[in-house]
């Protein structure tokens, strides 16, 4: 029998509505929203403002694209968290509405689970290619850096995370502070591929277990170039290139030596990498090589699946649907989710 499933996606500042049948991808609907480029990260206020009018062109365009009936959705899944509370709120009562009225059942997916599921969403005109279970997942984003033990598509253990900033907040403040723009991540990744990342060093943190941390390496970029600066007010614009190359070198070496202690200490070699920063192309990189140094099988979601998108939440969320998961209607959003 086949399956339905839209996915709800509305955590940040991208709205976003998929149709999966059976695990495969028909429509994949993104309007990324324009309103916070002048102020330099996401206005909450904003955002959920712009959720509000993009949800119903999004959502009637993935059906469309889809080529299916709004009828013949089995189940909705949507993103109950973590994220911003009132964008949340939008896709939230948005799926309880439309579930509602359909009377079909709703699911709801954390949407770290969808990130780190990524791999799994299924496209016709694609070799199917998915991480078999027990897999780790170096989840990296503008809010977290986890590296997690999946041994199902229901069951997600983290085995370490940051005691402090995010990966992506340290690609984003350091853009910011050097004066780059936002977000950070993919200036610093196109201007690091002009530079040399053995030029300069800056420091790595001694954090035990498979934990990390990334405000002293933040601290030490801070440091470096105010001093420099002092010295030659040109110096940032004549070595930025350099000055990027060796910053993401350092946050690729620093998540790369966890990874590599959590799979060695696991015995687990099917290795993925999931959320924003997993677009990077030195981490993309770095994560094949050394993956074909310890024989391990690596797995990178496409471009369009590492940023936020509800293809993901589709997917964590027909798997739930499978496993017989519904969601009552009473349920809120929540910023935090502490149960992963
Ligand atoms: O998962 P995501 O889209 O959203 C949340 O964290 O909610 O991740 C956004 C983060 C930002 O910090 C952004 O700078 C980073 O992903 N990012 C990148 C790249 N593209 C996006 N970081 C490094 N290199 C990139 N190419």
């Amino acid at each position: 029998m086949s399956h339905i499933v839209l996915g709800i996606e509305s955590s940040c500042d991208d709205t976003s509505a998929a149709v999966i049948r059976d695990g495969y991808l028909l429509s994949n609907v993104i309007a990324s929203q324009q309103v916070h480029k002048d102020f330099g990260g996401v206005v909450p206020e904003l955002a959920s403002r712009a959720h509000e009018q993009n949800i119903v062109p999004v959502v009637s365009e993935a059906v469309r694209k889809a080529g299916i009936e709004v009828a013949d959705i089995d189940a909705v899944a949507f993103t109950r968290g973590p994220g911003l509370l009132g964008s949340l709120l939008v896709g939230t009562s948005f799926a309880k509405a439309l579930g509602l009225a359909l009377d079909k059942p709703i699911v709801m997916v954390n949407h770290l689970h969808g990130h780190i599921l990524a791999n799994f969403i299924r496209q016709a005109d694609k070799p199917v290619r998915e991480p078999s279970f027990p897999y780790l997942c170096l989840l990296v984003s503008g809010g977290n850096s986890q590296i997690v033990k999946v041994s199902s598509p229901l069951e997600f253990e983290i085995l370490g995370q940051t005691i402090d900033d995010a990966v992506g907040e340290a690609f984003d403040k350091c853009s910011k502070m050097m004066g780059l723009g936002y977000p950070g991540g993919p200036v610093i990744d196109r201007l690091a591929k002009e530079g040399d990342p053995l030029r300069f060093k800056f420091a790595k943190p001694h954090i035990p277990g498979l934990d990390y941390s990334f405000s002293g390496v933040k601290t030490s970029l801070l440091y470096f170039v105010r001093d420099e600066m002092a010295k030659d007010p040109d110096f940032m614009e004549k070595n930025k290139e350099d000055i990027c190359a060796s910053f993401q070198k350092t946050l690729i070496d620093i998540l790369m030596d966890k990874l590599i202690k959590a799979a060695r200490q696991t015995g687990i070699k099917e290795v993925t990498i999931g959320g924003g920063v997993s677009a990077n192309s030195g981490l993309r990189d770095r994560i094949q090589l050394e993956g074909a140094k310890r024989g391990w099988n690596t797995y990178l979601p496409e471009f369009k699946f590492t940023t936020d998108n509800a293809a993901m939440i589709a997917i964590a969320g027909y798997y739930r649907f499978l496993a017989g998961e519904r969601t009552p209607l009473d349920v809120a959003p929540v910023s935090r989710m502490s149960d992963f």
